[in-house]
């Protein structure tokens, strides 16, 4: 029966994990995966989250099915997050949100019902964007292409070159941004940049969808979320897919989220039952726990203070270690001027180093990026960071 079925590749980064807990190498630091640890190099399991969970196992509950779309409360937190409690869009009802099984989660449920929806329609994303974006939406049944994004000689974003494929996008053609912490690259566009932006999607009439996996990592929680309220202001639709893995640290919970933002209160109730058609038909209905632990936080004005105070936490120490990565590896006789990771923002650096490069640091030292040059800064630590600098100078 399954003579024909062919080994399928390895995924590009949690295929990385696989290979990393397999390598004996005593010193081995893995900077392939988006996962934020803490100094000593533990995931955290942070303190709000801890205190939720130790509330809710006060009173153990049964665990019925949760409603196609999810935990209510967490749905309402979500809306809040992302638009504002008091906004416009939220207060007229106007936004459909979803409970997803992690930011994918939202993306494909969000992929789904636009093929029902579109059925012709073309997908856009970043050149690159995340190595899972194009395998998702052509999962989904789209043609996948690109719009330019990162210029590599600039060492930033060719805004030119991405404002142009835009332009030049037949109307209805769906768009992946990254709402912030872009990756896999770290560069970002201005406010002013996203406004031109938001002016080409409304001109030439194209669907966006904002990936919103690190909210929370760049600059702060409203500041990484503004361009919502700059999608709002231009009077559009749009998508936004969220993820607590990082900001929650509850990778493993899979709890993320999918906002619609409609035109009116009963066309947020059409789509609203749309998306739940996804949902059924892919896994029924959400798990409860991860749902429950972030809407207990978020919807409790200490325990959020709390969330808000680690996640900033969480933001200062990845740019603290970006520097000591540019110092750490002219100690380390770097040559090249390495500044640029310190303009970069968010989980990731594209360091500019080869594939082959990668695969050395991999194979010789134990160090475990993406093939494309990406490192996740937010694995960096005081213990690792000399190492990983003198193993890059080595492959440079
Ligand atoms: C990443 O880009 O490393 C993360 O978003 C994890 C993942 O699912 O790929």
């Amino acid at each position: 029966m399954f003579t024909a079925v062919e080994m399928a590749p390895r995924d590009p980064i949690l295929g990385l994990n696989e290979q990393y807990a397999a390598d004996s190498n005593p010193n081995k630091v893995n900077l392939g995966v988006g996962v934020y640890y803490d100094d000593n190099g533990k995931l955290p399991l942070l303190a709000c989250v801890k205190a939720a969970e130790e509330d809710m196992m006060k009173t153990p509950t049964a665990r019925g099915y949760l409603p196609i779309d999810g935990i209510v409360a967490y749905d309402n937190a979500v809306k809040g997050l992302v638009f504002g409690a008091d906004s416009e869009p939220v207060r007229s009802g106007r936004v459909a949100t979803i409970q997803a099984i992690g930011g994918t989660g939202g993306l494909k449920v969000g992929a789904d019902f636009l093929k029902k929806l579109s059925p012709n329609a073309k997908v856009l994303i970043s050149d690159p964007s995340w190595e899972n974006h194009r395998a998702l939406f052509t999962n989904a049944g789209f043609v996948v292409d690109s719009y330019p994004y990162y210029d590599a000689a600039k060492r930033g974003v060719n805004f030119d070159g991405m404002l142009a494929a835009l332009n030049a996008a037949p109307a209805g053609t769906i768009v992946v941004l990254h709402a912030c912490c872009h990756n896999p690259t770290g560069y970002d566009i201005t406010a002013a940049q996203w406004d031109q932006v938001i002016a080409a999607v409304k001109a030439k009439n194209l669907t966006p969808f904002l990936d919103m996996a690190y909210q929370g990592f760049g600059h702060g929680i409203a500041e990484d979320g503004a361009v919502v309220g700059k999608f709002v202001d231009a009077g559009l639709s749009f998508f936004v897919s969220t993820s607590f893995s990082k900001s929650f640290s509850l990778y493993g919970e899979r709890v993320g989220a999918l906002s619609v933002l409609c035109e009116s209160k009963e066309e947020a109730a059409r789509v609203l039952s749309q998306l739940k058609i996804a949902i059924r038909t892919n896994y029924s209905n959400p798990p409860i726990h991860g749902g429950a632990v972030v809407a207990a936080v978020l919807n409790d004005p200490a325990r959020r203070a709390v969330w808000e105070k680690e996640l900033a936490e969480m933001r200062v120490r990845i740019k603290a270690m970006r520097q000591k990565l540019v110092d750490g590896l002219q100690a380390a006789g770097v040559k090249q001027d390495m500044s640029f990771i310190t303009t970069q923002i968010g989980m990731f650096s594209y360091s500019g180093l080869t594939k082959d490069q990668m695969v050395r640091l991999r194979n010789e030292f134990g160090v475990y990026g993406t093939d494309t040059g990406r490192m996740c800064v937010a694995a960096l630590n005081s213990k690792n960071i000399d190492y990983v600098c003198q193993s890059i100078a080595k492959v440079i």
